[in-house]
C-alpha cells in the first residue's frame, strides 16, 4: 500500500531577520517534493516569503496583499476596510476563497496575506476579521500542509487557529535579542494553546554559536541548526529560490523533517 504523506500545520516565527522565511521557503519545497500538497502563507505585513520561493519578481508585482483587497473584504465582512465604527461580519466566509488569491509555483501555494497599518493587528477591523478566518480555516479545515510565514508575534493565529497549528517553530540567530523573543513567544504561545514549540538554531559559525543557544533556551528542544552561509546573503540579491542557491540547506531540511511531523491536530479534517 502506498504510504499517503502526513499533513502538517507549521506556524514559524522569531525576531525579525533570523531566518524565518529562509526556513519556511525551504520547509516548502521539502514537503512539496514528498509528493504533499503545500500552501505557504506569507502573513508577514513586509511579505517576501515569494522572493524565497523562487517567484519572479514581475509576478510577485502584480499579486495584491489580500488585507488590499477591498473589494472582497467589503463583500465578505460587509464593511469597506478603513470605514470607521459600523458593523462587519466577525466570521466571513472564506471557504473559497485560496484557489483565488494563491500564486503556484513548482507545486507549492503561495498566499499573501499582508498586514494591517493603522491600529495593528490587534484592530478590531474588517481586514483583521477576513485575515483571521482565512487563516482559522486554512489550518483547521484544510487537507493540505499549510506553513505560515509570521512576524515575532502571535497575533495572527489568535485562539482559533492556535489549535490547529501543530508546532510552532521559533528560529534564533546566536545573539540575546533573539533568545529573548523566543522566550516570550514560548510564554505566549502557551497561553493561546499551540500544541508544540520548537526552535531552529541559525546563522550559526562554530559549535560555541550551538552550545551557547542551547544553555540559553531554558529547556525548549532544538529541532535543527543551519550554518552561517553567505550563498543565501546570494540568493536575496540575485532572486533564486533558497535551495537553489544552498542546495545544502535542503539537505538539513530533509534531515529534520520528521520532527516538525506530528499527528493531525483535529478530527475537522475530511
Ligand atoms: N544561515 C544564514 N546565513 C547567512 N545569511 C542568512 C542565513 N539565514 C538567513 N540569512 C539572511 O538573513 C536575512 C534575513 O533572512 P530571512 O528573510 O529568512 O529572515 P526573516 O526572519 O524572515 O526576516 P524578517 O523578520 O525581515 O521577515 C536574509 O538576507 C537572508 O538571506
Ligand atoms: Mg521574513
Amino acid at each position: 500500500m502506498d504510504e499517503v504523506p502526513g499533513v502538517s500545520k507549521i506556524a514559524i516565527t522569531g525576531k525579525g531577520g533570523v531566518g524565518k522565511t529562509t526556513l519556511c521557503a525551504l520547509l516548502a519545497r521539502a514537503m512539496a517534493l514528498d509528493g504533499q500538497r503545500v500552501i505557504a502563507i506569507d502573513a508577514d505585513p513586509d511579505p517576501n516569503l515569494g522572493h524565497a520561493l523562487g517567484f519572479r519578481r514581475d509576478t510577485l508585482q502584480r499579486v495584491k496583499p489580500l488585507s488590499e483587497m477591498k473589494d472582497i473584504i467589503e463583500e465578505r465582512t460587509g464593511a469597506r476596510p478603513g470605514s470607521l465604527g459600523g458593523w462587519f461580519a466577525l466570521n466571513p466566509r472564506v471557504d473559497d476563497l485560496p484557489e483565488r488569491l494563491w500564486i503556484e509555483r513548482e507545486g507549492i501555494r503561495l498566499i499573501i496575506m499582508g498586514g494591517i497599518k493603522a491600529g495593528g493587528a490587534g484592530c478590531a477591523c474588517p481586514e483583521t476579521a477576513i485575515l483571521k478566518a482565512l487563516l482559522s480555516h486554512l489550518v483547521l479545515e484544510r487537507h493540505d500542509t499549510v506553513l505560515v510565514d509570521m512576524e515575532a508575534g502571535l497575533e495572527p493565529l489568535g485562539r482559533g487557529a492556535a489549535s490547529g497549528v501543530g508546532l510552532l517553530v521559533v528560529v534564533v540567530e546566536p545573539g540575546i535579542r533573539s533568545i529573548n523573543t523566543a522566550l516570550r513567544i514560548r510564554e505566549l504561545s502557551k497561553d493561546i494553546g499551540i500544541q508544540r514549540v520548537g526552535v531552529v538554531a541559525n546563522k550559526i559559525r562554530a559549535e560555541a554559536d550551538l552550545r551557547w543557544i542551547e544553555s540559553s533556551l531554558e529547556g525548549m528542544s532544538i529541532l535543527g541548526w543551519f550554518p552561517y552561509d553567505n550563498g543565501l546573503v546570494d540568493a536575496d540579491r540575485d532572486g533564486v529560490a533558497v535551495w537553489e542557491a544552498c542546495p545544502s540547506f535542503l539537505a538539513r531540511v530533509e534531515e529534520m523533517k520528521p520532527l516538525f511531523f506530528s499527528p493531525v491536530p483535529n478530527n475537522r479534517m475530511g
